[in-house]
């Protein structure tokens, strides 16, 4: 009998430890398996863009070319959180940065105010900093601000218009080739 319970209790001494080796196994492809998700997440998230498509800093969908033909000469449109305005003028489309060129505030539109420019009575933007005035074409009429509003180029992709954040341009002066035509 003691035999027998010796044999048994060997048996079982040696179940348990192969059921322990293949939990421990487990456990450790598993964990591989975890970090394995981990680096090809990783991996995966480095291939994407770093800006994601909308936001500031990379390219933003506007309107359609329909939609922008539509809108009347003089419009300005606020697109805050991907910070600029879209000013409607003659023959296309501006994208203004809303950043003063003097030390950087926030430009407000002042749709109210005595226009600038001569495509509407009224409008123009007023640095709440300094006084720097700009009008609908981003250029200065009053003020400190050394230079235009800085603009982002704007092209036509899919019948859309694409505003691409992530490239600013300065300039000393309004030419019509900034205007991207519609
Ligand atoms: S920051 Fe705009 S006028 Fe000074």
């Amino acid at each position: 009998m003691e035999d027998n319970n010796s044999h048994g209790n060997s048996e079982n001494d040696r179940e348990e430890g192969i059921s322990r080796r293949r939990f421990i196994s487990r456990l450790w492809w598993a964990a591989a398996g975890v970090v394995g998700i981990e680096i090809i997440g990783g991996l995966v998230a480095s291939l994407q863009p770093r800006v994601s498509a909308g936001s500031f800093g990379g390219k933003i969908k506007v309107a359609t070319v329909a939609e922008a033909r539509a809108m009347p000469v003089g419009t300005v449109t606020y697109f805050p959180e991907q910070r600029f305005y879209l000013s409607r003028v003659e023959s296309g489309f501006l994208a203004l940065y809303r950043k003063c060129t003097h030390v950087g505030c926030v430009v407000p539109w002042q749709p109210d105010d005595p226009s600038e420019d001569g495509l509407a009575p009224k409008g123009r933007f007023n640095c709440p900093c300094h006084g720097g005035i700009f009008d609908r074409y981003g250029i200065v009429h009053s003020g400190p601000p050394p230079r235009p509003l800085d603009i982002f180029p704007i092209s036509i992709e899919d019948a859309e218009l694409v505003v691409d954040t992530g490239n600013t341009i300065e300039r000393t002066g309004f030419e019509q080739s900034q205007v991207t035509e519609v």
